[in-house]
């Protein structure tokens, strides 16, 4: 069993409900709910979190240069993250000795990133093309950022993959197919959750490469994939409603997966549904808490995960 004493995380983040993920795996270590790296006067002594609204793997230059600035709405990427975790340092360690010591007792949540760098093309109204472009920039991107890490002293992380994206309802509002583009069982947009499932096929492969380099760190890959497909497919197993996609919280009548860009939840004519536990997708976008509480159980436990978490030795 891996004793982690604390929990880092560089996690993409555009609201709350992402953090949501994080929930169980604190609960599990026995550990507080760990405050963002920029909280004032907050302990960091078990350890912080470095998530970013709409953060992308890659540097907003990467996409200026393609003149894809304009749909990149963060203020810094996974590098940004990496430097606030060096610029925090004081705080969990002094020497060098010391930060080796708490860096090999943490666990590092990488991600999930890659989502906001394809939403870029994507949400620009540029083909899925452009997107199929951007996965060799962007797994690289992860990959360096693990390295980066692993320089830190890093010993354990998770590194998820994306989620099958044509199972949510924004790409399903913003992107209509002829029927056959659709799986008949799950709604999905077969396309967009090919290309999610190219992309988490490329990103385990730079995962395999980095354990052979780097042997003495143990690397997980955290599956997105597989529970949503799940959530759709075998919704009474997670207690969710058959049901095809759709949002807990948007504007009813307004789009027919209780989605619509125009009232989005949090905007006018967007309500929550009555019982959250009962959807996996919360706005449309992110995941709800039971969701997220879901898969972070299978990372931990490997039943979402090429290797669980947790493990005995
Ligand atoms: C800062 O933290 C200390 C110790 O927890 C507490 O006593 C103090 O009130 C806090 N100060 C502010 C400004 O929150
Ligand atoms: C590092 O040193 C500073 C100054 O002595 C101290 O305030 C801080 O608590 C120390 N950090 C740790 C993690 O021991
Ligand atoms: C979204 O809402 C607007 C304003 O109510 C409406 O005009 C539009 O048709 C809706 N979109 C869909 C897909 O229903």
């Amino acid at each position: 069993m891996v004793l982690l004493s604390h929990v880092l995380v560089a996690s993409w983040v555009r609201d709350s409900t992402d953090l949501a993920s994080l929930v169980p795996a604190a609960q599990e270590f026995g550990l507080p709910l760990l405050p963002p790296s920029k909280a004032k006067n907050a302990s960091f002594a078990q350890g912080a979190n470095f998530a970013i609204t709409g953060a992308t793997a890659l540097d907003t230059e990467f996409f200026e240069k393609r003149g894809l600035g304009k749909s990149v709405w963060n203020s810094g990427s996974l590098f940004t993250q990496i430097q606030w975790l060096r610029d925090l340092k004081p705080s969990f360690c002094n020497s060098t000795q010391e930060c080796k010591d708490f860096f090999a007792k943490s666990l590092f949540v990488v991600g999930e990133l890659a989502g906001n760098d394809y939403n870029a093309p994507l949400f620009a109204g540029k083909d899925l093309r452009e997107a199929y472009n951007l996965i060799p920039h962007v797994v690289q991107g992860i990959s360096d950022g693990v390295e980066q890490l692993i320089a830190e002293g890093a010993k354990d992380l998770i590194v998820p993959g994306v989620m099958p994206s044509g199972c949510f309802p924004v790409y399903l509002s913003m992107y209509v197919d002829p029927k056959e583009g659709y799986g008949p069982r799950s709604g999905c947009l077969k396309r967009f959750n090919t290309f999610s499932w190219v992309h988490n096929a490329m990103l385990k492969r730079a995962l395999e490469k980095l354990r052979a380099k780097h042997p003495g760190v143990r690397i997980v890959y955290g599956d997105y994939f597989t529970p949503v497909i799940q959530f759709l497919l075998q919704p009474e197993k997670f207690g969710f409603h058959k049901q095809p996609p759709r949002a807990c919280c948007g504007a009813p009548g307004k789009g027919p997966y209780n989605f619509n860009l125009t009232a989005k939840c949090g905007e006018p004519g967007a309500t929550p549904c009555a019982d959250p536990k009962t959807h996996w997708s919360w706005d449309g976008i992110h995941l709800t808490e039971a969701a997220y509480g879901h898969i972070a159980k299978g990372w931990l436990h490997g039943e979402f995960a090429d290797q669980p978490i947790i493990q005995s030795s």
